[in-house]
């Protein structure tokens, strides 16, 4: 029998989209990937993979499943047949009960990182080079900061400790083309890059030489994916429990001086932008999120992008950003520890940094590109929760030197229009509201169920979840968010579905029986026609 291990130790490795692509031409949307179904005959395309939750599923026919659980499907095969196959398609060695076929994933990455750290003591342009930015002993220690020397002699020292170069291909170190073996990472300094347990996963390199790349970085590798890891996640974690904030910056060098200046909490995505993978990570033990950005082009646009999906996440937290062509690493160089301090302590709420950021984008003075700066504002604040939408409506309306009453969202319930007072209240997340919606993502038959008897018009929070989930917009990043929130637990079955629904019901309606009974300005007869009427509908739901 195949170990509980190793097909832990294989399912860790395996990603969806590829094992997924293998077989079928997907096409990406927005986070996710999309294809015809290949388990029944469709023309337009309902089956979406899921790389953020390494799932597939099929909106037409309700296929569903896990890597394996695809294998099985497409090839036919029960479960130890399909692990086998993608033990084998994906060179991974599986160990069995018997002991027979017992090898571990390969050491050469973790054999090359030791190399590469002992190479750096003797490398005296590398060690000046990290001493003049700033960089501690002690740091370069904590980091596990290398220098690769060139191709030739990293392979050497591959093949010469009992390690082929096809494993190191594998394993990412190496790469291999055109019948040619060569070092991924060539005079450069070298940063490992860890997962979130601290396993090495890959490198990133920098040039102190002027090569053309000033970084690069491991190729993607089933456990090398830079749209999930964050450079230093490993040693942030404790801290970020403790204080709830992390720091998320731009660049390897920024984190590592800013843990060297007490900020053990800064971590920095490995040279792409945000995205919605790195957010199942983030929200682990909660902690407040601060953008630490460069002031430049590039920088604010990222930090642009990021602070719209953090707070459609529903996360809280702000941006900073570094004007003067300075960065966080530049600041700690100079000394300026405490400046830093003073500015992640306020950094700037990421909704008020949205709108700011489009506001900038227009030209106010003329009043066309004002309405279309309404426009494109509105579009924005539409993904955010209908109590933060009310909030911010405000703070639009006079950052644009108008009539709160001219910023109208679309599709937002007014309900000070109807007759129902509004309802006020500070949280923003309802964990039964959300369930609801993680219920209809991974189970969308359920659908016709929940619409037979609620109108998603009585949903208090999150109303706009619900009906993007309707119009099927998965990739939105509210949806997205919901799908890859572990916090969030689906319904299980049909008939817990019906009594969570029940209860949610009937506390609506006792809601309405009590505002009902409160009103002064409906006649007493109409009055008493609407209670009997909710008292009918509230007994039928016991
Ligand atoms: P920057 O160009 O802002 O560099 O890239 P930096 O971090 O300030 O680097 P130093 O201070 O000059 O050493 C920020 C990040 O973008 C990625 C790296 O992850 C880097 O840390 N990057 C940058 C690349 O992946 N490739 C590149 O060629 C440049
Ligand atoms: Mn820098």
């Amino acid at each position: 029998m195949i170990t509980q291990e190793s097909i832990d130790a294989l399912k860790a490795q395996l990603d969806v989209v590829d094992v997924v692509g293998s077989y079928v031409e997907l096409r990406k949307a927005g986070a996710n990937f999309k294809a015809p179904c290949p388990f029944h005959d469709e023309k337009t395309a309902s089956f979406v993979v899921s790389p953020a939750k390494q799932i597939y599923h099929c909106f037409g026919c309700g296929a569903g499943g896990d890597s394996i659980k695809f294998t099985m499907e497409y090839e036919k095969l029960n479960y130890p047949e399909a692990i086998e196959k993608l033990a084998d398609t994906y060179n991974f060695t599986l160990s069995y009960t018997d002991k027979k076929n017992n090898k571990p994933r390969s050491q050469v990455m973790d054999k090359v990182n030791e190399y590469y750290q002992n190479l750096l003591t003797s490398r005296i342009e590398a060690t000046k080079y990290l001493s003049e930015r700033g960089i501690y002993e002690s740091s370069v220690e904590k980091f596990g900061i290398g220098y690769a020397p060139d191709s030739q002699s990293t392979m050497n020292y591959i093949t010469s400790h009992m390690f082929t170069l096809k494993e190191a291909v594998d394993m990412g170190v190496v790469g291999y083309e055109g019948d040619r073996y060569y070092s991924r990472f060539i005079e450069r300094i070298t940063f490992p890059i860890h997962s979130a347990n601290g396993a090495l996963v890959g490198f990133g390199g920098r040039t102190i030489s002027g090569h053309q790349a000033k970084y690069v970085n491991s190729p993607e590798t089933p456990f090398f994916n830079k749209s999930r890891l964050l450079y230093a996640y490993h040693h942030a974690k404790q801290t970020l429990h403790k204080t709830k904030e992390i720091i998320i910056t731009e660049g390897y060098l920024d984190v590592i001086m800013l843990h060297q200046a007490g900020f053990n909490n800064a971590v920095a995505t490995l040279g792409t932008a945000l995205t919605p993978e790195h957010l199942p990570l983030l929200r682990k033990g909660e902690p407040r999120v601060i953008m630490a950005y460069d002031g430049d082009k590039a920088g604010r646009a990222a930090a642009l992008k990021a602070s719209k999906l953090l707070s459609a996440g529903g996360f809280s937290g702000g941006v900073v950003i570094f004007e003067g062509g300075l960065d966080p690493a530049d600041m700690v160089k100079d000394g300026r520890v405490d400046e830093l301090a003073g500015m992640f302590r306020s950094p700037k709420p990421f909704i008020e940094f949205v709108l700011d950021e489009i506001i900038s984008l227009y030209d106010l003075k003329d009043p066309k590109a004002k309405e279309a700066c309404m426009q494109d504002a509105i579009g924005y604040l539409k993904t955010l929760s209908p109590i933060l939408q009310e909030e911010y409506k405000s703070y639009l309306a006079s950052r644009l030197s108008i009539s709160p009453s001219f910023v109208r969202i679309a599709g937002q319930t007014n309900t000070s229009q109807t007759n129902t007072p509004v309802m006020q209240t500070s949280s923003h997340r309802d964990m039964w509201e959300l369930s609801l919606i993680k219920t209809l993502l991974e189970k969308p038959h359920m659908l016709t169920q929940v619409l037979d008897v609620l109108d998603p018009s009585i949903l208090q929070f999150h109303q706009n979840e619900f009906s993007l989930l309707i119009s099927n917009q998965t990739n939105h990043p509210n949806i997205m968010a919901i799908s890859v929130d572990d916090s969030i637990k689906a319904i299980q079955s049909e008939d817990e579905l019906q009594n969570e629904l029940n209860t949610f019901l009937s506390k609506h309606y006792n809601r309405e029986l009590k505002k009902i009974n409160m009103r002064q300005d409906i006649e007493f007869e109409q009055k008493a026609f609407e209670i009997r009427k909710l008292r009918g509908i509230i007994a039928k739901l016991k």
